[in-house]
């Protein structure tokens, strides 16, 4: 018997509360991968005209699918609130204003590799709120450090969708049977390996890099020895860390002086995984689970991957 998503509330003390959420997380993971593969047909590629709050160009795939992910949020009933890239403001779900988690999530990473049919993810995470059940949801519920975290995961959809995630008990990576419909557990217990893998990160950057960050780089390409591999695409870029090994980063640069990552819905969720597998995340000299975020939409430099690869990278 194939082991589906419903394992999950067995999973440490916040598996049975976070079940249904992961499972919203799966139905949307399902919409959105079947709109991606439908989107050409229907003319849903391309920019949508708008920019979002990142002063980013959205594309019509990044609303719909924020769109999805809002819906399947709301259908669980758990959920008082959403922080999304595609929305400036919290938004709250007034059907459940008396819920107790808050979701923060990216519904499309990657975005840029739509127009090239490359792989694109979804990232969220779960916490508990802070304000009182009989109060409206409000935006300090987001502003929790990654040590408040109670569940954070990732969709890939790549050659097949991927849902990989964790409830604070190791991360788990559940694959979408298209024979069964449903999400199967493909990847129990993943654990970063502790060497070999490769170095990723977007290096026509490098002349702008802050931090004395091309320096390092190059110190810890020379002792590692690592081979080279980028996406361009976050959860694609960490899926393939998580698997092989090496290190992911973001450095801040001179245009994006505090990192192009954001911090809640990005570097968060993957600094959560990344030390469930026994890895490392770190924000310059801060631990990513450490910072207590200022802002829902607020960037950091990210460096993520095997501990002895960060450390070579920082020390
Ligand atoms: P998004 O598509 O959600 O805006 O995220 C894009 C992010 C992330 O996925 C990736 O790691 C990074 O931007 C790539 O940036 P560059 O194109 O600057 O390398
Ligand atoms: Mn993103
Ligand atoms: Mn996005």
């Amino acid at each position: 018997m194939p082991i589906t998503l419903n394992s999950i509330a067995k999973q440490g003390s916040n598996g049975s509360a976070m079940m249904p959420i992961i499972q919203g997380v799966g139905r949307a993971a399902i919409e959105i991968s079947a709109l991606l593969r439908g989107a050409v047909f229907h003319g849903a590629l391309g920019a949508a005209g708008a920019e979002n709050v990142q002063g980013e160009q959205q594309q019509k795939l990044d609303i719909l699918s924020d769109e999805i992910f809002l819906d399947e949020m709301r259908a669980t009933g758990f959920v008082c609130a959403v922080g999304s890239e595609e929305q400036e403001e919290l938004l709250v779900i007034e059907e459940y204003s008396h819920a107790n988690y808050v979701v923060l999530v990216d519904p499309l990473d990657g975005s840029s590799n739509l127009d090239i049919d490359g792989p694109v993810g979804t990232i969220f995470s779960v916490v508990k709120r802070k304000t009182c059940i009989t109060d409206q949801p409000h935006v300090s519920d987001t502003l929790q450090s990654g040590q408040e975290v109670i569940a954070a995961g990732y969709v890939l959809y790549g050659p097949s969708t991927m849902l990989v995630c964790s409830v604070g008990e190791g991360v788990h990576g559940y694959s979408f049977n298209p024979a069964s419909a449903r999400f199967e557990l493909s990847h129990p217990d993943m654990r970063i390996p502790a060497s070999g893998g490769y170095y990723s990160v977007n290096e026509s950057n490098s002349e702008d890099w802050l931090d004395q960050m091309g320096d390092k780089l190059d110190g810890m390409k020379k002792e590692s020895k690592l081979g080279m591999r980028y996406v361009g695409s976050m959860v694609a870029d960490m899926h393939r860390t998580l698997l092989k090994g090496g290190i992911f980063l973001y450095p801040a640069d001179s245009k994006n002086t505090t990192g192009k990552l954001r911090l809640l819905y990005e570097a968060i969720p993957m600094g959560f995984l990344m030390e469930q597998a026994g890895g490392k995340a770190m924000s310059k000299d801060i631990a990513v689970l450490d910072i207590n975020p200022e802002a829902l939409h607020q960037r950091v430099p990210v460096y993520l991957g095997s501990v002895a690869y960060v450390d070579l990278l920082l020390k």
